[in-house]
């Protein structure tokens, strides 16, 4: 039984993704797909200030990862492939999910899901033992691919479908997870492609092209940012889990037998990147898999806590060789690289092999969501006599839709002009606005609500002396500044190398 205390924490969770959620679509971040066909489940459109915010996110990744790192460059794939690459890569015959039906309400689980819920049940119960001990028997029974034992499981304990509280459940069964679509004029089977369920194949397929061109020794990486599809069947927790998301991977290809250090590097590289760009270290964990996909030899998760929980936003694994030596298999074109480097215990070069591989593995929206629940915020302020609750995304400004707001005191007396006089001087170097309408209060609060680190404000002071007054979106504080100072201020404040220097 749920204790009281527990549920209410729950629903407070619920609340402020509920508030985030709305604030979200409000604000122009994030918008249902085909919303006024009333959506489509677990798909998302970005709106003006999302897309401003997830292209900064990915521009700080792409940066860490390309400019930081002389061997590690970029790629960017198409999304369909040949379709021996997913049979070589295991996602035809592999990349699945055990689904069940409860008979009375229709509804359809991933059986794997109704288990971690019990199990996590347990868990808040005080009973972890339980807990472990159930996802230990649920990993052991999938990895033996023992569905009927999976059934079992949900049988003896007694879990019930969440909508008709019964236990009339069907068979598991293994659903594949990758979209498949025609290619040409002629349907068939030959003519069957799939929309990638993941961006890495696109980068192992071109390792020898890349390692060519660019003129790559092993230890080197190859990055892509991409979108990947999965037709996920619990698609909630708004874009936590989508059916078409995006993906920033990175393929780092090592000399077998150092792939265990370069786990440790990427694991620890990967998390620090995490906390700098401003989730904080308390708010973030490694959790290890107990059960490792097809393809993976160890294999951990940076999670975040979300509203819902801990979860996974970036995924760092020891791929081995097993991609590359796949690939190799199918096409019959070689995929080995020559280390001319020289072994100290045979006094030879390494030679021919075909590297292992290490991969860090992230979701763009996954991180979007991160930095919007973390930057949320909800304050009480008192003004004069009043007391009310300010909302405001308190964003990094490197990652803020707009660095700053200009706004004219009036709409007369030449203040405008002065306004857009300053825009002009400074567009090329950031994303800015004007307003000119409401009240001066009531333009600081919708600047408040998209995150911008800075509002300008043009008074009649301005015309005498050019300076300007600047209001910090955190503290409120204003700060009397020479018009000439505002781009280095403006600048200091999203500067990438004040980022990149912390990593
Ligand atoms: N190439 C390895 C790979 O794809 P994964 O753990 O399946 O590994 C990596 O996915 C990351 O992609 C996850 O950590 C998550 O951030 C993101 N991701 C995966 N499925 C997703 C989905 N349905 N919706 C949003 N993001 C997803």
């Amino acid at each position: 039984m749920s204790n009281p205390a527990q549920k209410t924490a729950a629903n407070t969770a619920e609340n402020t993704l509920a508030d985030i959620v709305s604030h979200a679509k409000e604000y122009g971040f994030v918008f249902p797909s085909s919303e006024i066909y009333d959506g489509l489940a677990a798909v998302y459109d970005y709106g003006p200030n999302g897309v401003e915010l997830k292209n900064n996110l990915k521009q700080l990744w792409w940066k860490a990862m390309t400019q930081l790192n002389q061997n590690v460059v970029g790629i960017d794939a198409a999304i369909f492939m040949h379709p021996l690459t997913w049979k070589a890569s295991g996602h035809v015959d592999g990349f699945s999910d055990p689904l069940i039906d409860n008979l009375d309400s229709k509804k359809r689980y991933r059986a794997d899901v109704l288990i971690e819920e019990k199990a996590a049940e347990y868990e808040n119960a005080g009973d972890k033992p339980r807990a472990d001990a159930l996802l230990a028997e649920m990993g052991r029974l999938l990895t033996a691919e023992d569905l009927a034992g999976v059934k079992q499981l949900i049988l003896d304990e007694k879990i019930l479908c969440p909508i008709s509280k019964t236990a009339n459940w069907t068979d598991v069964r293994q659903f594949n997870l990758m979209f498949s679509t025609q290619v040409g004029a002629v349907a068939g089977d030959s003519s069957q492609i799939y929309l990638r369920p993941e961006t890495a194949q696109g980068i192992f397929v071109n390792f020898l092209n890349v390692q060519k061109s660019a003129r790559q020794k092993v230890p080197f990486g190859i990055a892509q940012i991409g979108k990947a599809f999965r037709n996920e069947i619990v698609a909630r927790q708004f874009i936590f889990r989508m059916r078409e998301f995006e993906q920033m991977e990175m393929q780092f290809f090592v000399r077998p037998g150092t792939e265990g250090e370069w786990y440790e590097h990427w694991k620890a590289t990967r998390r620090r990147w995490h906390e700098v760009m401003g989730l904080p270290a308390e708010k973030l964990r490694f959790h290890d898999h107990d059960k490792l996909a097809h393809y993976a030899k160890a294999a951990v998760d940076i999670e975040y806590e979300f509203p819902f929980g801990f979860k996974e936003i970036e995924g760092i694994h020891s791929r081995s060789d097993f991609d590359l030596t796949q690939h190799q298999t199918l096409s019959r074109k070689k995929q080995q690289y020559f280390d001319n480097d020289v072994n100290p215990e045979t006094g030879k070069p390494y030679g021919n092999y075909v590297p292992y591989v290490v991969e860090t593995s992230v979701g763009a929206d996954r991180l979007f969501l991160a930095t919007l629940c973390q930057a949320y915020q909800e304050e009480t302020i008192t003004e004069g006599e009043q007391t009310k609750t300010r909302k405001f995304l308190k964003l990094h400004p490197a990652v803020a839709p707009v660095k700053a707001a200009i706004f004219p005191l009036v709409k007369k007396d030449g203040l405008p002009d002065k306004a857009n006089e300053i825009y002009n001087a400074l567009r090329h170097d950031f994303r800015l606005v004007v307003e000119e309408k409401d009240s001066i209060g009531t333009r600081y609060t919708r600047q408040d609500l998209i995150g911008t680190p800075f509002c300008i404000a043009v008074d009649h002071q301005t015309l005498e002396d050019d300076t300007v007054t600047v209001r910090h979106r955190d503290s409120r504080e204003q700060t009397r500044m020479p018009i000439s100072e505002l781009r280095g201020y403006i600048g200091e404040a999203v500067s990438l190398s004040r980022i990149f220097e912390q990593l």
